[in-house]
């Protein structure tokens, strides 16, 4: 038989309590992994002065497979999230979270059978911030092609191998209309290559709403990065809530599973807390390795054992951990009884086709240059000329300011001059205008401004009202 090496973090908070329950029952149904255990979290950093020792990444890279317990991340302050930096290290870009309504937990419904795939890696979650002014903080929204092509790629092909029969893509492209409308577009080009499965595409705060009154309206999902994140945990609560959420992070050849939930430091070291959302986790992973029987038999006992009333308290039953997890073990079904055959995989998951990198900018041409600057007023010294360059719009929050109309109370003192001409600008002709303006404005940023081949603006519109 064929044994799996598996990577597992316990983390800290309920971590290493949720952790142990998995140990127990895995080695209880005599599952065919050995444990390389490896540490991350708060104590971790306690011990070895860094969040995430080296010898963690080794050991995933090693087994290309792990199974981690929530760590803690400071909010605001302190080191990055660990879970960020395992995801970049692996280029894990699809973060998968199945909500399936588990019987014998209370919930709005009862027949929830969803799988939300969120973008993993980009988006907000990229990290590039930046203090603009003592009173504008930026961050930045990154969506790129290979990045979006990646995940929605793998959205349809789950869809497939589960025998789902639509993905729907949910964005935010009336308002984000480049970030957004290129993962829509992305999805729409993705979605010809599968019609074997339905797509359609529905604007995020619209789908929260659908997901609250019919959520049998969606099957398999694709997001980018934060909507993933903020409509995961609303799926999360229609099937009973974070205690119960499973999810697991697809990477090309590796895979690292994790629950919902965070370290839960409120509940942390009473022995309460509730290992179904990790214990599904460990069942995802089971599935991605093909030990579907194995995977099967645990996930019975478990649905079994809450069907009976063992539960938690934050499910309203009043076991703690062990027993829960003790209730599990009983409960596991022989592995006669199980359907589900084993078909170890031999070759991890790989997006079949990565999107290449552009190697050109394909005709994109510079016609001008938006210049961000610190100023507690309108500047009134600005030139309205440079070269064929002309001052086209000044605004401040994205809202062109009018001569004389503007309420100075509401202003930021963070404004944008744009500058634009007709026809594309030389580098010296960008060059002048930059040394013109430079020594007039504490400028903070200069984003350059294209448009395509056929003369259309490949950059955002200022708003006017
Ligand atoms: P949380 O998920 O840890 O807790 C939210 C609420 O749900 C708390 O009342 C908690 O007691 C309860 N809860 C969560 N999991 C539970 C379980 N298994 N059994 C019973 N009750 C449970 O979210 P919170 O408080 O926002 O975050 C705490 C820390 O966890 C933060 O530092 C955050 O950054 C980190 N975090 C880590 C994640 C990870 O490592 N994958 C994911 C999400 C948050």
């Amino acid at each position: 038989m064929n044994i799996y090496t598996v990577t597992l973090i316990r983390g800290d908070g309920i971590g290493p309590e949720i952790a142990e329950s998995v140990v127990e029952i895995f080695a209880a149904a005599e599952v065919p992994i050995q444990w390389e255990e490896a540490y991350a979290g708060l104590a971790c950093l306690e011990q070895f002065g860094v969040p995430i020792p080296d010898t963690t990444l080794e050991s995933i890279r090693r087994n290309r497979i792990a199974l981690k317990g929530p760590t803690t991340t400071p909010i605001g302050r302190g080191h990055r999230s660990i879970n960020v930096a395992i995801r970049k290290a692996f280029e894990l870009f699809a973060n998968v979270r199945p909500a399936r309504s588990i019987p014998g937990v209370q919930s709005r419904y009862n027949e929830i059978d969803l799988i939300l795939v969120r973008e993993n890696i980009e988006d907000t979650y990229a990290g590039v911030e930046y203090w603009q002014t003592p009173d504008v903080a930026e961050s930045l929204r990154l969506i790129s092609r290979p990045g979006s092509s990646a995940v929605i790629r793998y959205a349809f092909d789950l869809a497939r191998r589960h025998g789902r029969r639509k993905v729907t893509c949910v964005h935010k492209a009336n308002i984000q209309k480049l970030s957004d409308g290129l993962f829509l577009e992305c999805f729409r080009a993705i979605a010809q290559e599968y019609p074997d499965i339905e797509s359609d595409d529905i604007l995020v705060d619209n789908a929260c709403m659908q997901l609250v009154m019919r959520p049998e309206r969606f099957d398999v999902m694709v997001l980018p990065n934060l909507f993933g994140d903020i409509v995961s945990d609303l799926c999360a609560g229609l099937i009973g809530g974070l205690g119960v959420a499973p999810g697991g992070n697809i990477g090309n050849g590796y895979a690292v599973f994790e629950a919902v939930h965070g370290s839960a430091p409120d509940i942390a070291g009473k022995g309460i807390a509730n290992p179904t959302a990790f214990i599904l986790s460990a069942v995802q992973m089971l599935h991605h390795l093909g030990l579907h029987a194995d995977a099967e038999r645990i996930e019975n006992a478990l649905r079994y054992t809450l069907v009976s009333g063992i539960k938690t308290r934050d499910l309203g039953g009043n076991a703690n951990t062990r027993e829960f997890t003790k209730a599990i073990i009983s409960n596991l079904p022989p592995r006669s009884q199980v359907q589900a055959q084993n078909e170890p995989v031999k070759e991890p998951y790989r997006t079949p086709m990565l999107e290449p990198r552009s190697v050109e900018r394909e005709g994109w041409q510079t016609v001008g240059v938006d210049i961000f600057f610190y100023a507690l007023q309108p500047p009134t010294s600005l030139p309205d000329q440079v070269g064929k360059l002309h001052l086209q719009t000044l605004s401040n929050r994205g809202v062109a300011l009018e001569a004389n109309s503007t309420d100075e109370r509401y202003l930021l003192n963070w404004f944008r001059a744009r500058y634009v001409a007709e026809n594309p600008v030389s580098e010296a002709e960008l060059q002048e205008l930059l040394s013109q303006l430079a020594p007039r404005l504490h400028w903070t940023t200069f984003q350059r401004l294209y448009c395509a081949p056929d003369g259309t603006a490949l950059f955002s519109p200022i708003l006017t009202e």
